[in-house]
This record gives C-alpha cells, sequence and structure tokens, in this order.
C-alpha cells in the first residue's frame, strides 16, 4: 500500500460501505497492519479470544489443537446483527475480516451484511422521527443472552459498564444518518425497562430486510472490511463438528457516536 492506494481504498470504504478483497495472503501482523492505515486498533476486552502473535486480532476458529472440528461455535453472540464495539464509548470504525478456514459453499458459516443507512430511511418512514432517542449498549446483556452462560469475567465486566448512543448516527464523514442499535443495544435510555426493550426488538427486527443485505459466502484469502457506522452484520450457523472454519477479526477504533441533536 502506498498513502495514494489507501485514500482510494478508504474512499470506495466511504461510497460502498463494504469491501472485498479475494486472493489476499495476510498473516496475522499483515492484517493489524493494513487495520493501523484505518486508525487505532482495539484490543478486545474478552483477551481469551485474543490471537497469540497479535492482541489486536480476535480469532474466531473452531479448531482443537490438532486442528480439528472441536464441535463448539465459537462465539455464538456473532451469530446475531450487531455492529462491533457499540458497547464502548469510542465504537468500531472499521471491521477486518480475514479467512483462513472457510466451510464449503452451502455449508454455512457465511456473513451477512445490512445497510442501515437505507434502514434508516425505512424506520423514519414508518416510526417518524427518532433522532431524540438514545440507547444503552451493553456487552455484557448481549453475551450472556446469546452465549447462555456467562463468559465475561469479573474483571472483565467491570471494564466495560454499559453506555448510551443515539439511535439516529451522523456518519462524521458523510454526514448520512444511519441507524445505530444491533444486539449490543438492551433499552431506550429515559424508557421503562420493558418497553425500551421491546422498542429496540422491533426497530432491530425492521431494520434487517432483504433488499438491503449481502450475503458473503467465504472463499479462504478473502479480506472484508466494512464502516460499522453504517453497516450492521451476522455470521450464519455451520456445522461444528463437520465444518472447519477460523477467521481472523481485527476492528479500528473510531469515534463517539453523535446524533443529530449533539
Ligand atoms: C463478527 O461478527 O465479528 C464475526 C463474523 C463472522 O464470524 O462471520
Amino acid at each position: 500500500l502506498t498513502p495514494a492506494i489507501f485514500g482510494r481504498v478508504y474512499e470506495a470504504f466511504l461510497d460502498h460501505q463494504l469491501l472485498l478483497f479475494r486472493g489476499q495472503r495476510l498473516d496475522e501482523p499483515s492484517q493489524v497492519a493494513f487495520g493501523r492505515w484505518f486508525g487505532e486498533l482495539q484490543i478486545h476486552v474478552m483477551n481469551q479470544y485474543h490471537s497469540n502473535q497479535c492482541p489486536e486480532l480476535y480469532r474466531l476458529s473452531n479448531l482443537d489443537e490438532n486442528g480439528n472440528p472441536n464441535g463448539k461455535h465459537p462465539d455464538k453472540g456473532t451469530l446475531a446483527w450487531h455492529t462491533d464495539g457499540s458497547w464502548k464509548p469510542v465504537t468500531g470504525q472499521a471491521t477486518i475480516l480475514y479467512a483462513e478456514v472457510v466451510p464449503p459453499p452451502g455449508n454455512g458459516g457465511e456473513t451477512h451484511f445490512c445497510d442501515m443507512y437505507r434502514a434508516m430511511e425505512s424506520l423514519t418512514q414508518t416510526h417518524g422521527d427518532l433522532t431524540h432517542l438514545k440507547a444503552i449498549h451493553n456487552l455484557d446483556f448481549s453475551r450472556q443472552r446469546r452465549h447462555g452462560e456467562q463468559p465475561l469475567t469479573e474483571e472483565q465486566k467491570k471494564q466495560i459498564p454499559p453506555v448510551t448512543h443515539p439511535v439516529v448516527r451522523v456518519h462524521p464523514e458523510t454526514g448520512k444518518h444511519a441507524l445505530y442499535l444491533g444486539d449490543h443495544a438492551e433499552t431506550i435510555e429515559g424508557f421503562p425497562y420493558d418497553e425500551g426493550r421491546a422498542l429496540v426488538e422491533t426497530l432491530n427486527a425492521q431494520a434487517i430486510d432483504e433488499s438491503r443485505v449481502y450475503q458473503h459466502i467465504w472463499r479462504p484469502g478473502d479480506l472484508m472490511v466494512w464502516d460499522n457506522r453504517c453497516v450492521q452484520h451476522r455470521a450464519t450457523p455451520f456445522d461444528t463438528q463437520t465444518q472447519r472454519r477460523v477467521i481472523r477479526r481485527c476492528t479500528v477504533l473510531g469515534e463517539r457516536p453523535r446524533g443529530p441533536n449533539d
């Protein structure tokens, strides 16, 4: 990469929200180096997922020490639609996924992406102005709910108290409005808990529509980059007893989300 080429990559990233580079051969330090072109990298609070070589990488692998499928999904939370890092005051800007090993096409383990600019337009038509709403995002809530057990230690929980973000996020670079919710959003600030929870569920469900979803079928060596400020994503299930899947994630930190009234 040169600054000029990266400038074009970044322009495409803002214009298209999601980029795919096929046939890459990236070792872990090279993925981290690519991420650093975008900005400062997240070191995820759940350090049980860190790669040994690079703590900036979160490894999603269902392989045991002999390279055989271990029958366990590495992170069931990724199977629900979400945006990376919304549980911190400074949230994820870009996420960079690299496929080391993936199931053959037709065997699941895909990643799906949904356009939150268009979701925002659609939800404004259905619900009217949502710009006054702020949601409470909470990793402890989403992880316990999806894993069916507590994957966070007490020490990790202390590092990630719930945080409030606008439901309508103004993209700091394009100026466009995007719905900013997803699976880490628990409830709405100032609402009775159950009412806020129900509204989050309704908006999350209505945000996802086939017409604005891209379904990615992975090939080994695929490198995907997307803008978490205006895209939600989820992984799809696969047979963890028979299929192998190893994906490395690198999340770039961005800024504190801003709403239209901030
Ligand atoms: C993620 O949600 O960060 C990972 C998605 C995937 O494993 O496809």
